[in-house]
């Protein structure tokens, strides 16, 4: 009796729905001083965000906002590394925990679109000029968005223990 009511109420797995492929085009490009990736460093790296000059009447007033999300992607990312580690030790390193790469922020997650929020110091014409943009020189752009902190910006957000003692060693 119960078998039957356990195979009745079963649920089946329901299929993964296709997805269409997405293909994106970049807007720009990222200029700096930095030519291989580095894993610290960055807050005082000038870039300058170079929009496609076709694309410049897309940036009217953007200057209005002192701060700006820069969406990158990292082209020297090898294919075959790209989303080949389902679980990984942020910043390689095996004292912090395993976590699945979707938990963590790394270059090497499937579809690597990396996302920083960064000052705007000027926009000239098709260029922008923001610092601490922790993408290397020539890095694709492939959008730009003002940054609202209203929006954006969660105070009370909750953290894994080791990414506060990363934050408060970064502070100190
Ligand atoms: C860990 S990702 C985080 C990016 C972004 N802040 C985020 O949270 O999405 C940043 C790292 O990607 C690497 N990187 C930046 N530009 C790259 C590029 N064009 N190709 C490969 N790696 C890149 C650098 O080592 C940099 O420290």
């Amino acid at each position: 009796m119960l078998d039957r009511l356990r195979r009745i109420f079963r649920r089946e797995p329901k299929a993964f729905p296709e997805l269409p492929d997405v293909r994106l085009t970049p807007i720009g490009y990222v200029r700096n001083r930095v030519k291989e990736p580095m894993a610290d460093g960055w807050a005082n790296v000038e870039s300058r965000v170079i929009i496609r000059p076709e694309l410049a009447d897309m940036l009217l007033n953007l200057g209005d906002y002192s701060h700006v999300i820069i969406v990158f992607w990292p082209h020297k990312v090898p294919d075959d590394v790209r989303g080949s580690k389902p679980q990984l030790h942020p910043r390689d390193d095996e004292e912090l925990p395993l976590m699945g790469v979707l938990a963590t922020r790394s270059q090497i997650r499937p579809n690597p679109l990396l996302v920083t929020p960064v000052p705007l110091l000027a926009v000239k014409g098709n260029v922008l000029k923001v610092r601490g943009l922790d993408a290397i020189d020539g890095s694709p752009v492939l959008d730009v968005k003002p940054y609202l902190p209203h929006h954006d910006s969660i105070t009370d957000a909750r953290l894994p223990k080791w990414v506060e003692d990363a934050q408060a060693w970064r502070n100190r």
